[in-house]
């Protein structure tokens, strides 16, 4: 089976739109590859410094992933933390990434940007590991010879950079010794939208968390922006943010249902917003009860992800030994 790797970046809560956008979208993809993934924990300490909250995310988000449906027995689920492989790849892709090709990287150029525009020093908090993010980011997907990588639209570049420093390598060596992986988009099956109609983000503060309690979630329901229809006027639900969500939760029968009552009239967002709470609550009941179990009991989940990372490191040894004869490090 050709073999599918992601990294989970630990920052934030999970929301609705992440569920539907990409873990979703990623746990499909593990039934037909042999999916690696993983908890990026390095990643977000370039930009996360206080140990409390990183720790803290960490461990939500391995029991979100796990709620959400991920089955470690075939899925190899770690943290990166736990593989040194991966910065002993990134130390030999260092030698092979060229300087050019990272001051290229929109990440870094955005945050250089808006030093820029303040009047700034251009390098004003850039710290070295924002700088060479797509090296360890490279070095996480190369170093298990991935050939999918399934990722949202703005990590296109982060792949493209590491198709690149592996081709460098490559080159050097004359043989192929690591693989060229191909970037998944996850093409949005439909932008999820968020409280107030625009896409669900974290950085527009609009989302509906994941694994929100019944209370919560109702509250944020009924917060939904809509327009000043009356409860009599007819309305159209392909053009209602409610009703979006709803599908994401209702079965076909009953959506067919609800849009027969959206376009008859009669019925007041209030009602429909009471529809959607109703099937939101009884899809995410479920996969909020495990997550509550999960986050209660860290030391299991330590566990999961430590069994994890034993299973990389398997397949990561390997890597590495092949990687340091080829280039003379190694008798
Ligand atoms: N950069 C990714 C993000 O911010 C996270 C990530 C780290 C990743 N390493 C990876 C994604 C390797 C795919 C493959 O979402």
């Amino acid at each position: 089976m050709k073999i599918a790797l992601t990294g989970i970046k630990p920052t934030g809560i999970l929301h609705i739109g992440n569920y539907f956008g990409a873990i979703k979208p990623a746990l499909n993809l593990a039934e037909r590859y042999d999916a690696r993934y993983f908890i990026a924990d390095y990643h977000a300490l370039n930009s996360m410094k206080d140990p409390h909250e990183l720790k803290k995310c960490i461990f939500e988000i391995a029991a979100g992933w796990l709620a959400a449906g991920l089955d470690p027995e075939k899925v190899v689920f770690y943290r990166q933390s736990s593989v040194p492989e991966v910065f002993e790849l990134a130390t030999i892709l260092m030698a092979f990434a060229a300087k050019g090709l990272l001051n290229r990287a929109h990440a870094y150029k955005a945050v250089m940007q808006e030093n820029i525009e303040k009047d700034n020093d251009p390098d004003a908090g850039i710290n070295m590991g924002l700088f060479t993010y797509p090296v360890l980011m490279a070095a996480d997907i190369l170093l298990f010879d991935s050939d999918v990588v399934p990722v949202g639209r703005d990590q296109t570049q982060h792949i493209e950079m590491a198709q690149e420093i592996a081709r460098m390598l490559n080159f050097n060596y004359g043989e192929e010794l690591l693989k060229i992986p191909q970037a998944v988009i996850e093409e949005e099956v439909a932008v999820i939208p968020g409280l107030d109609g625009r896409k669900m983000s974290k950085s527009y503060n609009n989302t509906i968390p994941l694994f929100a309690s019944e209370k919560e979630l109702r509250k944020l329901i009924m917060r939904i922006v809509t327009n000043s229809q009356s409860i009599d006027e007819p309305k159209n639900p392909d053009d209602s943010q409610i009703f979006s969500l709803y599908k994401l939760f209702a079965g076909k029968e009953e959506c067919e249902a609800l849009a027969a009552r959206y376009r008859a009239g009669g019925m007041g967002w209030g009602e429909a917003k009471e529809e959607l709470f109703r099937v939101a609550n009884r899809g995410l009941l479920p996969v909020r009860e495990r997550y509550n179990e999960l986050i209660a009991v860290p030391e299991k989940l330590n566990a999961i992800l430590e069994e994890g990372a034993e299973k990389a490191r398997v397949i990561t040894a390997k890597t590495i030994a092949r990687l340091r004869r080829a280039i003379g490090i190694a008798f």
